[in-house]
């Protein structure tokens, strides 16, 4: 029999919580806690040297956080997600697993400042070379594509100018070449990177970022670490929950 798929709300309310066994709360409890207890040497033998999963440290992986990362992929078809401590964290952690030295990213020059300085100026200390194209055709970006180039990045809305590529043909051009193409969705949503300081929190202080895979027309590669060490700046409030629920809904 065929699953049915959850509505939105559903998923907006429940996906990626399991409810706490021993308590039965309907909330999802706020881990704040940077380490786990081990059950006894092998068992922290094995987390870390990745041969069981489960909770090593916080930088890592919190289970408050999980829940967030699970639930925005869920509501946005992607496969997983990684929660991290502000958007450019996000991007840079993306990025820079996707290319390293010698590698080279086409990029749509309609960028966030902040995206801007890191590809024009940080990313070629690390040896990453980032052609930018003004007008993002398919045709133009395609004929930027190098031998070493690994991504195609652009924003859905491009902050500030308001321009909109043709995705559809860009995720042709990036798949047909084998490489990504990675989107920055803060000024929208259901694509794979976004801000979440501001599509989900902007009302509260702690930025936050979040990086999902696997978008029909993009994809984004990730690890478990980001630029800023922890995978977001404290375990996600209740509050913040409440404006995902929303935000994801369409009703913020
Ligand atoms: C399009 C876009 N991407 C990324 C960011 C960076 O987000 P954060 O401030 O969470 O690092 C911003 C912030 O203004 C933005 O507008």
């Amino acid at each position: 029999m065929k699953a049915k798929t959850k509505s939105p709300e559903t998923l907006a309310l429940h996906a990626g919580q399991v409810a706490d066994p021993t308590t039965g709360a309907r909330a999802v409890p706020i881990y704040q806690t940077s380490s786990y207890v081990f059950k006894n040497t092998e068992h922290a033998a094995n987390l870390f040297a990745l041969k069981e999963f489960g909770n090593i440290y916080t930088r890592l992986m919190n289970p408050t956080n999980d829940v967030v990362e699970k639930r925005i992929a869920a509501l946005e078809g992607g496969t997983g997600g990684l929660l991290t401590s502000s958007g450019m964290a996000a991007i840079f952690s993306g990025d820079s697993n996707i290319a390293g030295t010698g590698d080279h990213i086409v990029s749509s020059s309609s960028l966030y400042g902040g995206t801007d300085t890191l590809f024009r100026y940080t990313f070629p200390k690390l040896g990453i070379d980032v052609t930018f194209i003004e007008e993002p055709t398919p045709a133009e970006v395609k004929a930027s594509i190098q031998p070493n180039t690994k991504a195609i990045y652009a924003e859905t809305i491009g902050n500030p100018k308001g321009d909109i590529a043709d995705f559809s043909a860009l995720a042709k051009v990036a798949h047909d070449a084998g490489i990504p193409l990675i989107i920055d969705n803060t000024f929208a949503r259901s694509f794979a990177v976004r801000s979440t300081t501001e599509r989900i929190s902007s009302s509260i202080p702690a930025p936050s970022g979040l990086a999902d895979t696997a978008h029909p027309s993009a994809a984004l590669l990730w690890t478990a670490a980001s630029s800023t060490g922890r995978p977001a700046a404290s375990p996600v409030s209740p509050r913040r929950m409440r404006a995902i629920t929303a935000s994801s809904t369409g009703t913020r």
